[in-house]
C-alpha cells in the first residue's frame, strides 16, 4: 500500500477475528512501534504481546481488577442500593473484552528520568509506538483498534502486568483480520483545525 494512501485510509476496526499477525508480520508491527520519533532516543514504552492462553490471563486480571474495584460499591451508597446482578454482569462483559482480538499490544512508558526529556514527552512517543503499530497492521491488510478504559488506569492491571506505579498504560492495541470489509470513512475536514501564518 502506497504510505500517503495508508495515512489517508487508516481506520480502526472495533471487530477483529484470527488470524493474528504471524511471527514475521509481528516483527514488522513492533519494528514499526520501535521507530517511533524519540525525544533523546530514550525508548520510554514497552510493549506486551497477548496472545492465546495469554488472552485468558488477561481476562482474569481484568476480572480481579474490577472485582477489587466493585465489591467496594456493593451494598448501599448513600442509601442507593447498588445491585449484585448488574455488577455481575459488569464482571461478565469485561471478562469477554481480551477475546475481542487474537492479539492485543499493550503499550506502556518506562519513563526515564531527563533533564530535557519531560515525560508528557515520553507519553507522547509511547502513544506514536501505537499508531505506528496499528498503522503497519493495517499496511500488512490487518485491522487494529486502539483502546484505553478504565483498566488503562488501574493499578490491579498494571501490577499485575509488572507496570510500576509510575508509568502509564497508553494502549491496548487490538490486532487481527476483520471480519468482513469496511467501507472508508469519508476523510475529515481540517480547514477549522488550521492557522495559516503566511
Ligand atoms: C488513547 C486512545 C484511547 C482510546 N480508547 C478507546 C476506547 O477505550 N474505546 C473505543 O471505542 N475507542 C477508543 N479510542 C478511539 C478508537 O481507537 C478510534 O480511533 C475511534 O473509534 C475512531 O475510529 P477511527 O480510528 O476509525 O477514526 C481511543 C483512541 C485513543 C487515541
Amino acid at each position: 500500500m502506497d504510505a500517503i494512501e495508508l495515512l489517508l485510509q487508516r481506520q480502526s476496526t472495533p471487530v477483529l477475528t484470527e488470524p493474528a499477525p504471524s511471527s514475521a508480520d509481528l516483527s514488522t508491527l513492533l519494528s514499526a512501534g520501535m521507530r517511533v520519533p524519540d525525544h533523546g532516543g530514550l525508548k520510554p514504552w514497552h510493549f506486551h504481546v497477548i496472545t492465546g492462553d495469554g488472552l485468558q490471563r488477561l481476562s482474569d486480571l481484568f476480572v480481579e481488577a474490577s472485582t477489587k474495584d466493585l465489591s467496594s460499591m456493593t451494598g448501599s451508597i448513600g442509601g442507593i442500593s447498588i445491585d449484585e446482578h448488574a455488577l455481575n454482569e459488569k464482571i461478565t462483559k469485561v471478562a469477554k473484552m481480551p477475546f475481542r482480538a487474537p492479539m492485543i499490544i499493550i503499550i506502556s512508558t518506562k519513563y526515564v528520568e531527563h533533564n530535557k526529556v519531560p515525560r508528557q514527552e515520553q507519553l507522547v512517543a509511547a502513544a506514536c509506538c501505537a499508531q505506528a503499530m496499528q498503522m503497519a497492521a493495517y499496511s500488512l491488510g490487518y485491522g487494529a483498534m486502539w483502546r484505553t478504559g478504565t483498566l488503562a488506569y488501574n493499578e490491579t492491571v498494571k501490577q499485575g502486568l509488572d507496570i510500576a506505579e509510575q508509568n502509564d498504560i497508553t494502549g491496548f492495541l487490538y490486532v487481527g483480520t476483520p471480519t468482513k470489509v469496511i467501507n472508508n470513512k469519508p476523510a475529515k475536514d481540517y480547514q477549522d483545525k488550521v492557522t495559516f501564518w503566511k
